[in-house]
């Protein structure tokens, strides 16, 4: 299998393809294929020129860090998750996610995820006991990745932007559903802010690795006043 990955060997260079030549498990996952190339000490390009390791990042392996999120055959997708078998064709690109800066080869900083949360207060704080309201969509909320394949699709998502869309709905609705305190505050700052800039494309659900139901929380966040 050809497998054409762009690479960056760092922020203040030029992104280029580089081609490999893939001859590893058909039953791989794409985290698996990179792995199987780099393993090499002698790493070459498919022409047989000695090249660098790929860079890309992982933790868990099993879909549970966000780490491997990257773009194959032009879909974002965690690698880990990502079996060969269902990739159709005899070519494989792999790139970066395109919404973030580029720190090296498929390694993004997405801190603006975390950054941008922080600036808004959007995070639940002291635990509060749930009420047992609604319970099911709190949890189902509360294990995104913070994995970026959502703004990689989203319309309305620049770069860097205060705007983050399925995260921003997503995490208003599940810190205005746990803390009392905070429910005005961050009720005003929903509508506000996600109201006018959400345009409702939800390619977000289609690449969500963890299924959020994001369309769920913009209704409950749009009923619920502050
Ligand atoms: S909403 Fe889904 S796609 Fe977006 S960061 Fe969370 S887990 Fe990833
Ligand atoms: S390595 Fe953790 S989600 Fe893929």
């Amino acid at each position: 299998m050809r497998v054409k990955v762009l690479r960056q060997l760092s922020p203040f260079t030029e992104p280029y393809w580089e081609e490999f030549l893939y001859d590893g498990p058909g039953d791989n996952t794409v985290a698996g294929l990179i792995d199987y190339l780099n393993y090499h000490d002698d790493i070459v390009d498919i022409n047989g020129k000695k090249t660098t390791r790929i860079g890309w990042e992982c933790s868990c392996l099993q879909g549970v860090c966000g780490g491997c999120a990257m773009v194959v055959n032009d879909m974002p997708r965690l690698a880990c998750e990502t079996f060969l078998r269902d990739l159709k064709g005899e070519e494989l690109t792999i790139r970066p996610l395109r919404k973030f800066p580029v720190i090296h080869d498929l390694v993004v900083d997405r801190s603006v995820i975390h950054q941008n949360l922080m600036k808004s207060d959007i995070f639940i704080g002291a635990y509060q006991p749930s009420d047992g309201a609604d319970h099911e969509h709190q949890y189902s909320v509360a294990k995104c990745l913070k994995c970026g394949l959502c703004l990689e699709v989203c319309p309305n998502y620049v770069n860097g932007d205060s705007f983050f869309g399925a995260i921003f709905a997503n995490d208003c609705y599940l810190v205005s559903a746990r803390n009392s305190e905070k429910r005005k505050e961050i009720t005003e700052l929903y509508h506000s802010h996600f109201g006018n800039s959400c345009s409702k494309s939800l390619s977000c659900m289609d690449v969500c690795p963890m299924k959020i139901e994001t369309i769920a929380s913009i209704a409950k966040m749009n009923r619920q006043r502050g």
